[in-house]
């Protein structure tokens, strides 16, 4: 175990279990306090100290289209890797979150990855899905872990997660420092508004495992 994961508390088995039936219910979960305090506080050191270079322009889908790009999204993204002891602690709370979800709904939740995601002033990221039915990324369930302190409404950055049919808005996200938002990749179409504030998060996605013939999913 390293220096950080021995001193955050342990998360009581229930908050995953609440999670797990949030989604159960309404494929859906959008939770404050879940996340240890002491992790939190890392992960937002870690992700204001990252270097400029660190934080790339982020790209859709496998294909590299820097213009179509521009429209969609306007976030820098840097992936977590494992090895770094903030990683570590915050990859662990979601292996334990990965085993509550698999006990209690049985979706066979295999990895996990995740990047960190800056929306400088004026970035936005326009409605999308994570993954389609029958597509090769095997995303089966999104999250989003906010780390914004002192977050104001008319600060914007707002996620909007919609209904299926793309019309309704089910849910309007403020991206509350250590708000934690989980949804199913497939089912919820969702956006970010253009933030006034530089705005940071952590976006993840459990995968399930789409290995064929001894291959282990494609490389991201
Ligand atoms: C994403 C995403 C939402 C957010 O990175 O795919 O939808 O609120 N992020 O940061
Ligand atoms: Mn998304």
């Amino acid at each position: 175990m390293n220096a950080l994961a021995s001193t955050l508390e342990p998360t009581d088995g229930d908050v995953f279990e609440r999670i797990a039936q949030a989604i159960g219910r309404h494929g859906y979960a959008v939770m404050d306090a879940v996340v240890p305090p002491a992790l939190l506080d890392s992960l937002f050191v870690h992700l204001c100290n990252l270097p400029g270079e660190a934080l790339t322009r982020a790209g859709v889908g496998r294909e590299d289209d820097h213009q179509l790009n521009r429209f969609v999204r306007s976030d820098e993204t840097c992936w977590l890797e494992p090895g770094e002891a903030v990683a570590d602690a915050f990859l662990g709370w979601m292996e334990q979150l990965r085993l509550g979800i698999n006990r209690w709904l049985f979706l066979g939740l295999f990895d996990y990855e995740a990047h960190y995601a800056r929306y400088s002033p004026g970035a936005f990221y326009r409605r999308h899905r994570d993954a389609f039915a029958g597509g090769d990324s095997n995303r089966v369930l999104s999250t989003v872990l906010y780390l914004n302190p002192s977050w104001m409404p008319e600060d914007g950055g707002e996620m909007l997660l919609y209904a299926d049919d793309e019309l309704r808005i089910v849910e309007r996200v403020q991206p509350l420092y250590g708000r934690l938002a989980v949804f199913l990749s497939e089912d919820f179409p969702h956006e970010v508004l253009p933030t006034r504030r530089t705005r940071y998060s952590i976006a993840g996605w459990f995968r399930v495992n789409g290995s064929l013939g001894g291959q282990i999913d494609p490389p991201r």
